[in-house]
């Protein structure tokens, strides 16, 4: 059984005051919740400083990009051991604003995929279709695409239980429209078809898959009770730590 993951993807919001107030509140009110890996990923400024608030809870920390080098004259770009040594145990990678605001591509996506696996982070690897491409009918051949340039080249048959694979398609990113339970599904099976033939069927039964896209408390069941959605990449609703628990809570298998 797939343990439900859930993160919060707080972008470019919250100081690192904002950020450690939410991380000392938000770890009492899940400190129960057991049965879901949860995860904050702040800012690069607080990700040190949220890390050390979340020390000894359930609660983890991602960092949201990285650079596939080790170190090296790339000013403004953070490393997959930075990000270890200043607590985080995950990262968010190519998410489809680093793709359509910062150039990144499926070959840059793969080399940090492996840069982070090596480093032993988690990725939580971002794919999705844009709205020009749903409507094309082309959803299905760009996760294909997706995962044969940016997953697959990264990824060795021992490390999928490792990887988190977000379906996010761009259209549901912070436009409140969510994809249909149905529509998340179907991109949901597709994707863990294509890692069965690439990895196998126990490999693919282990790696989490989860939906992004204006998830709010009112739609994560019906989005989590889908067989291939194994929880939630969060942005808006993250930022409110009501919210957010409130989410937390119903992505749990035993109350779907
Ligand atoms: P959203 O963002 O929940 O605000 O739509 C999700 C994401 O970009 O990961």
């Amino acid at each position: 059984m797939r343990i439900p993951f859930v993160a919060a993807n707080w972008k470019m919001f919250k100081t690192v005051q904002e950020a450690f107030l939410y991380a000392k509140e938000f770890a009492p009110v899940v400190k129960d919740i057991t049965d879901v890996e949860i995860v904050l990923a702040p800012p690069f400024t607080a990700l040190h400083t949220v890390a050390e608030a979340l020390r000894n809870t359930n609660v983890g920390v991602a960092g949201q990009n990285m650079h596939f080098e080790r170190e090296g004259a790339f000013t403004g770009e953070t490393s997959a051991g930075m990000l270890v040594e200043a607590g985080a145990g995950y990262v968010i990678i190519g998410h489809s604003e680093r793709r359509t605001l910062f150039g990144e591509t499926d070959a840059t996506v793969a080399k940090k995929i492996a840069a982070a696996l090596s480093a032993d982070l988690v990725p939580i690897a971002c794919i999705g279709e844009t709205l020009a491409e749903r409507e094309r009918g082309d959803t299905l051949a760009v996760l294909d695409r997706q995962i044969h340039d940016g997953l697959a080249p990264a990824v060795d048959p021992a490390d999928v239980s490792k990887l988190v694979v977000a379906y996010e398609p761009v259209w549901a990113i912070g436009t409140g429209r969510t994809a249909t339970a149905e529509q998340a599904q179907e991109a949901h099976a597709h994707i863990r078809r294509r890692l069965r033939d690439q990895y196998g069927e126990e490999a693919a039964a282990t790696c989490r898959v989860i939906y992004g896209g204006s998830v709010k408390p009112a739609n994560t069941r019906e989005l989590v009770t889908q067989p291939d959605v194994d929880g939630a990449l969060v942005g808006g609703a993250s930022l409110d730590l009501n919210a957010f628990a409130e989410i937390v809570a119903r992505s749990r298998r035993d109350t779907v």
